[in-house]
């Protein structure tokens, strides 16, 4: 009985100790005119869905729930935040090239239609953040759209 309470208090300061290490998620910037919110090719409707599925990862505008404030699960959403924001980043997207943006256009269509994004474990959480096929349908076609007015 000894050894058990041994290890059950080695744990607790464990996991009291890891509080202290900063977690690493990046902070958030308020939304300027960089966002893909002032970008004319992004109709309504499909730029309300990336702020309900996508936001949270891939823009300078992350809503963090309770937990992103206990490590290790602090960690994780550091991770994901960071690497999301990293590959694509809604609130800089008017700081993109052409030749970036259409690659990212391509990148969001294959994500999209093959059910990679929204991250799986995110969805867990986030249901709402589900893409239905008619959301699926008007992101893809309006990746097409936006494709078509940079190349024009
Ligand atoms: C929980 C965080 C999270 C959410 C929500 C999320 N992503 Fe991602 N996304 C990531 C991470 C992490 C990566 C990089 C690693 C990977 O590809 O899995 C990524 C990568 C990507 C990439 C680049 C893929 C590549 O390999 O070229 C695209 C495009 C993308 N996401 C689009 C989206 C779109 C569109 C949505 C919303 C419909 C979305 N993501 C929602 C975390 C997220």
């Amino acid at each position: 009985m000894k050894t058990v309470k041994i290890v059950i208090a080695a744990l607790v300061l464990i996991f009291i100790a890891v509080q202290f290490i900063p977690s690493g998620i990046p902070e958030n910037k308020p939304e300027d005119d960089k966002s893909i919110a002032n970008d004319s090719l992004v109709a309504g409707p499909v730029l309300e869905q990336f702020r309900k599925s996508c936001f949270d990862c891939h823009s300078n505008q992350t809503n963090l729930p309770w937990y992103s404030k206990v490590a290790p699960s602090s960690w994780l959403l550091a991770g994901h935040i960071n690497e999301g924001r990293s590959y694509l980043n809604f609130s800089e997207w008017a700081a993109y090239s052409n030749r970036e943006k259409i690659g990212l256009l391509d990148d969001i269509r294959n994500e999209v239609s093959s059910g990679k994004m929204p991250l799986k474990s995110y969805l867990l959480i986030h249901g709402e953040a589900k893409l239905g096929s008619a959301e699926t349908s008007a992101i893809l076609k309006w990746a097409d759209e936006a494709m078509a007015g940079i190349i024009d």
